[in-house]
């Protein structure tokens, strides 16, 4: 039976925390039992925002693998290559760029947000604008029937289908009409409270020590109105309630699930609970890391693993594709 192909990247602009792990990455994990799973480094992808100092790039590309591999993607089961190593893209994405029309491009929400976002990093470029349709050929080159992205990365994969849809309709069916496979968003916030993200400087790291962890539960905002011990709490709206559902005990969770709103338990004490719980929970991700981070042989074996069974792949679409173009 033909289980179907999932593609999924990431950009490699810095380490990997909760928000990537409960967001994207245990759904990756998931996906690996049912589908042929390809997961890839985007350098390129990053190097759109980050050109001026691209050292960022090298350097997360292989925390990410490490975290990747530490969290139970399985290299043996999935596939893992870095988009840089396999020039192929470049090509396919020059072909796309030739009949892709601009005001797709331009009419691009997440493309729209971002210019405004992105202001101080100066993204008005031609990389930045051509970013979705890099992102089309990534997809296609593997002949992707569905992609697990969040919600922000929802229109470029519609891009990617009309992309495909159009390429077929000039040169003759090559590309199957990849579908969205919207991930949940992650229940866990940022320390303080808004979307977890390097950026806001609230997010905890699989790299984090057990002192990092402490301290950064610590400052976590609770219930809003609970500004003394004695007032009632709600967990329900509780970020540190939140992760006590993920990694505590359930009779950890029920106790708080009665205290928290008769006030008898306090902020302090069910922050510190929590800290336990959860570095007892990442302990297994953060042993398996170290182990990796200690044999980096190992690690760039299977990088170049991946990128070989890539490689082949992408060859053959692209014979596909200049026979299609007959350029
Ligand atoms: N744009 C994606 C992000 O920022 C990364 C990415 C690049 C991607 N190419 C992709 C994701 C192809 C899915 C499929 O998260
Ligand atoms: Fe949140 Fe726990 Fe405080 Fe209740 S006691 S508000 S669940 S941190």
């Amino acid at each position: 039976m033909n289980k179907g192909t999932i593609l999924s990247g990431m950009r490699p602009t810095g380490k990997m925390h909760l928000g990537h792990l409960h967001g994207a990455l245990l759904n990756w994990k998931n996906l690996q039992e049912q589908y042929r799973c390809f997961y890839f480094i985007a350098d390129w992808h990053a190097l759109t925002s980050e050109y001026a100092h691209p050292d960022i790039i090298r350097q997360s590309t292989y925390d990410i693998i490490i975290d990747w591999i530490s969290v139970g993607l399985d290299p043996e089961v999935s596939t893992f290559f870095i988009q840089s190593e396999i020039k192929e893209h470049a090509e396919l994405y020059l072909i796309f760029s030739m009949f892709t029309p601009l005001p797709w491009l331009e009419r691009n929400p997440t493309y729209k947000e971002q210019l405004t976002e992105l202001r101080q990093k100066d993204v008005y470029t031609y990389g930045f604008l051509g970013y979705p349709v890099l992102q089309a050929a990534d997809i296609l080159m593997y002949k992707a029937n569905g992609v697990p992205v969040g919600e922000d990365q929802a229109p470029h994969v519609e891009l990617t289908r009309e992309i495909a849809r159009r390429f077929n309709h000039l040169y003759g069916e090559v590309f199957p009409v990849p579908e969205v496979l919207l991930t949940p968003t992650s229940k866990i916030l940022g320390m303080d409270r808004r979307k977890m993200s390097k950026s806001y400087g609230n997010a905890i790291f699989l790299t984090d020590s057990d002192e990092e962890i402490d301290a950064k539960v610590s400052q976590m905002i609770t219930d809003p109105q609970r500004a003394r011990k004695s007032d009632p709490g709600d967990p329900t709206i509780c970020n540190v309630f939140s992760f006590h559902e993920i990694y505590s005990k359930l009779e950890t969770i029920e106790a708080i699930r009665n205290d928290c709103p008769s006030a008898k338990i306090g902020c302090v004490a069910c922050k510190r609970m929590m800290a336990a719980s959860l570095k007892q929970g990442l302990e297994p991700i953060r042993a398996k890391r170290r182990e990796l981070a200690s044999n980096m042989e190992r690690v760039k074996e299977i990088m170049a693993e991946g990128n070989t069974t890539s490689r082949a792949i992408a060859r053959n679409t692209m014979a596909e594709v200049r026979e299609a173009v007959k350029v």
